[in-house]
């Protein structure tokens, strides 16, 4: 069955792990764990195809070099902002710019996920912020929670996750 390699990059603390773990185990996890890179093997029927997946979940805190490596291993980025965090959604837009860097001539494949969407109350981005930002990048937009089952719009994180499968297989 076709291997598809998904790399999940933002800013420390936007809950990538947890995406990971919730897409994983349909589990969510609280403690948090400044993670250094992990790896994880996924298998899932997609459109009726079993795709392999290995999923790769970054340090936010990597340095500029193992962020590079990390650009060139995969085939396709999940790029995640906090929907609290104006700040990581500001970084997301470089990290696009820098892997359209790394990856030149060829774009490659993105979703954008806008996390903690079961944070309303804390807010700092706005859902058309998203949808625009995914509208310039040309690529899906999902606003999810690690935690909450339904929160947000999109129907979640497999979805995601799926989606980026289905965009890698496309080209
Ligand atoms: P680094 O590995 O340091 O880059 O961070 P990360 O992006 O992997 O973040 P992590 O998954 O460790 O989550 C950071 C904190 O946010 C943890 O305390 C999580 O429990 C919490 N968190 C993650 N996702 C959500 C979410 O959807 N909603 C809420 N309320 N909290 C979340
Ligand atoms: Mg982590």
């Amino acid at each position: 069955s076709p291997e598809v390699k998904l790399a999940v990059f933002g800013r420390a603390g936007v809950g990538k792990s947890a995406l990971v773990v919730r897409f994983l185990t349909k589990r969510f996890i609280w403690e948090y764990d400044p993670t250094l890179e992990s790896t994880y093997r996924h298998q899932a029927n997609i459109d009726d195809e079993m795709v392999s997946m290995e999923i790769l979940d970054t340090a936010g805190q990597e340095d500029q070099l193992q962020r590079e490596g990390n650009m060139r291993w995969g085939d396709g980025f999940v790029l995640v902002y906090d929907i609290t965090d104006r700040g990581s959604f500001e970084d997301v837009a470089p990290l696009r710019g820098m892997l359209d860097e790394v990856r030149r001539p060829k774009l490659a494949p993105v979703v954008l996920v806008g996390n903690k969407a079961d944070l309303e109350h804390a807010r700092q981005v706005a859902t058309e912020e998203g949808e625009r930002l995914a509208a310039d990048m040309a690529c899906a937009f999902y606003e999810c929670s690690a935690c909450a089952e339904h929160a947000g719009t999109g129907g979640g994180v497999a979805e995601a996750f799926y989606e980026l499968c289905r965009e890698v297989r496309r080209r």
